[in-house]
């Protein structure tokens, strides 16, 4: 039956099809003319009602789509302008195919406890950093760029003279090349003024000269081809506020003869520090770097007896170590990095991973979840991508399942990662989010399908008469395969401004407001019981963002659009006050009968993590979750993520449990708010 062998990518409706027809021995018929009607809508682009759109997945296995028929489900809204039509025929860009169906991960890389892992099979896209050398080459072009000086306000500068740089000029030169720039700078006032550089690259050394002079010396590699910008500043010596900062671009090209360069070792990329616990599988991704631009091999000169390491298929240069330590204390193993031109070229770093007994992670009592179905709440977090990947994943799964009854996932659906080139789909981090998911019972909540940002390159430079198209279609396909599984939405995320005025994205800029109703009556039509929610940011309190956000939602009911709660961020710092705005802001929004869901709850510590410090964070989540505790319309708390170690503010060390793992003031707190415990 060739037609079952030649066709590579197909329509979910196809495939199902020409399963069927190739099963009966039978490869004319429908596959041929579904071929033929079908072509310009497929798998999950709705074109128009009743026709095609069967959603699903191919070969989703385990996440258990049964597919979202809304053949014939009529919209909810009828009236007006509702934006449930694609304005264009047939697809944009190809719907997901087979070749987006992620595989099952051998157990050596992953971790995962109770569900299985799949992995994405096509190539990882590199990250391709923002163009600027370009430019860089342009004002090489223009000689020496000016000195910009800063002066302390107040200060006299007729009285006194900037430091200076005499003698300075860019540089031409060779990878390979050793470069020597004598900085001396002078001051007319007299003195001897001091200096520093911004950045020093890998391998420059900046020594004293004893003599008001410094020598910057560096020998730059393959890597470092291009324009690269040292910033000297000179500080004048009567105040030290009063500076003068003096770029010298240097490019670095490539000679005729590469041998010329020094080939030098390369090095291990240091992976984080972590925290597991003994007896639990650990999996560590291990990259090496190499300045020469070649990517070097790694070896694990003593594997522990069990470990393997094996390198990773889709990530050039990575290799995955997964053993399991059995007692407490320090695990430390040595890793070499092999030169690929050169094989005799190594060098060795040592890896440690602190290993604490089972003991030190028992949590006795009840859970978080427990406690907030007490009172008719959910709580949950947000799932750090790939977790199953991370050398503590063991853990994190099992505190998470513990103790939350909802996730989001942090990066995994978002528009980039999902679908990072026309028709290439990463179902991957989701699909596994999802079957852990199911495993401990959680509820999904979708997170999120329009926003300005984390969007794919493509979609960017998309036209702006083709924006409404591909923002539904997005929407068609993310609905169509995860609707079975999202109970929850967060549909538009962050379309106010700070001022209450509507965001500038690329889908304002393409529909105007009216992007909010189309993607929301489109996601009603095509998942009717799901929650959908808008989600924003910094409505904490009263003020100009939050009447703007009212003002739209009023607008949106007054069009009757599909929506059925606001999701409130709370990325708040300690010491948030407006409480009684927060209560206020929810008792307008449960008015409007809307539902309150506290989507991205973390609370930064500003200053030193005293325990002081930690109290005052305790407290605020403490008087946060009781607001929503109070609040009938107010259905989940969130949190944006649930350990130190892997929030996007780790600076600030905001969540419930520390880098270790171990529950924070604020962890009780938490349950405080949920036993009725609220002394403020
Ligand atoms: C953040 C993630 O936590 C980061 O890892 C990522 O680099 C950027 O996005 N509001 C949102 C979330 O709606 O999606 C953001 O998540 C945090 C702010």
């Amino acid at each position: 039956m060739p037609a079952c062998n030649r066709i590579t990518r197909l329509s979910v409706v196809l495939f199902a099809l020409l399963l069927s027809a190739c099963s009966d021995d039978d490869t004319n018929g429908g596959v041929a003319n579904n071929t033929q009607a079908g072509a310009g809508n497929t798998g999950g682009v709705a074109g128009s009602e009743g026709t095609g759109n069967t959603g699903g997945s191919v070969g989703n296995e385990g996440v258990g789509n049964g597919g979202t028929d809304n053949n014939g489900t009529p919209p909810v809204n009828t009236g007006g302008n509702t934006g449930n039509e694609l304005p264009v025929q047939g697809p944009l860009t190809a719907p997901p195919g087979i070749d987006d169906e992620p595989e099952l991960e051998p157990s050596e890389f992953n971790n995962a406890v109770g569900f299985d892992v799949y992995r994405d099979t096509q190539p990882s896209i590199p990250f391709i950093a923002p163009e600027t050398s370009s430019a860089d080459e342009a004002e090489f072009s223009q000689g020496l760029p000016d000195v910009v000086v800063s002066a302390p306000e107040g200060l006299d500068t007729s009285s006194n003279q900037a430091p200076f740089f005499s003698d300075l000029q860019n540089l031409d030169v060779f990878a390979g090349e050793l470069i020597s720039i004598r900085l001396k700078p002078e001051d007319a006032d007299g003195g001897v003024p001091g200096m520093f550089i911004d950045f020093s690259p890998e391998g420059a050394t900046f020594p004293d000269n004893r003599d008001g002079s410094k020598t910057f010396t560096w020998q730059p590699l393959q890597e470092d081809v291009g324009v690269f910008r040292l910033t000297v500043v000179a500080v004048d010596p009567e105040n030290s506020l009063y500076r003068s900062a003096q770029a010298i671009l240097i490019r670095i090209s490539m000679p005729d003869d590469p041998s010329s360069i020094p080939n030098r070792a390369p090095t291990l990329q240091m992976p984080g520090s972590y925290t597991v616990r003994a007896n639990d599988p650990v999996v560590m991704s291990l990259k090496g770097q190499d300045l020469n631009g070649t990517i070097p091999t790694l070896e694990i000169p003593d594997l522990p007896a069990g470990a393997s390491f094996v390198p990773h298929p889709r990530f050039a240069g990575v290799f995955v170590f997964k053993f399991t330590p059995r007692v407490a204390g320090n695990f430390t193993f040595e890793v070499l990095a092999r030169d690929s031109v050169d094989t005799t070229l190594t060098s060795t770093n040592s890896v440690t991973i602190s290993v604490l007994d089972e003991q030190a992670f028992q949590i006795a009592g009840l859970s978080l979840k427990q406690r907030a179905a007490s009172v008719g709440k959910k709580i949950g977090f947000a799932a750090k991508q790939s977790f199953y990947n991370l050398p503590d994943g063991v853990i994190y799964a099992e505190i998470a399942a513990r103790e939350f009854d909802i996730v989001t996932p942090e990066n995994s659906m978002k528009m980039d990662t999902i679908n990072p080139l026309p028709g290439r789909y990463d179902f991957a981090g989701t699909d596994n989010l999802i079957r852990f998911a199911k495993l401990h019972g959680m509820s999904v909540h979708g997170h999120p399908l329009v926003w300005h940002r984390l969007l794919p390159e493509w979609v960017i430079n998309t036209d702006v008469e083709e924006r409404e198209g591909h923002m539904l279609e997005y929407i068609d396909r993310m609905m169509s395969r995860y609707s079975d599984d999202v109970s929850v939405w967060d549909v538009v995320n962050e379309p106010v401004n700070d001022d209450g005025s509507m965001r500038d994205s690329i889908w304002f800029e393409a529909m105007e407001e009216r992007y909010i109703d189309k993607a929301l009556n489109r996601a009603r039509q095509l998942s009717p019981s799901a929650t959908l929610l808008i989600n924003e940011f910094d409505i904490n309190e009263a003020g100009p963002k939050f009447d703007g956000l009212l003002a739209l939602i009023q607008r949106l009911q007054q069009r009757q659009v599909a929506l059925d709660g606001i999701g409130f961020q709370m990325h708040v710092f300690s010491d948030f006050s407006t409480f009684d705005e927060l209560q206020a802001n929810f008792e307008t929004i449960a008015n409007l009968g809307l539902e309150i869901y506290i989507s991205e709850l973390d609370v930064s510590i500003a200053g030193e993590k005293t325990p002081q410090a930690l109290q005052q964070q305790a407290d605020t989540y403490r008087r946060i979750a009781a607001l929503c505790v109070e609040q009938p319309a107010c259905k989940a708390i969130q949190m944006w993520g649930f350990t130190d170690n892997y929030s996007f503010r780790a600076n600030f060390d905001p969540l419930p449990f520390d880098r270790a793992y171990q529950a924070k003031p604020a962890y009780q707190a938490l349950h405080d708010a949920f036993s009725g415990t609220n002394t403020p």
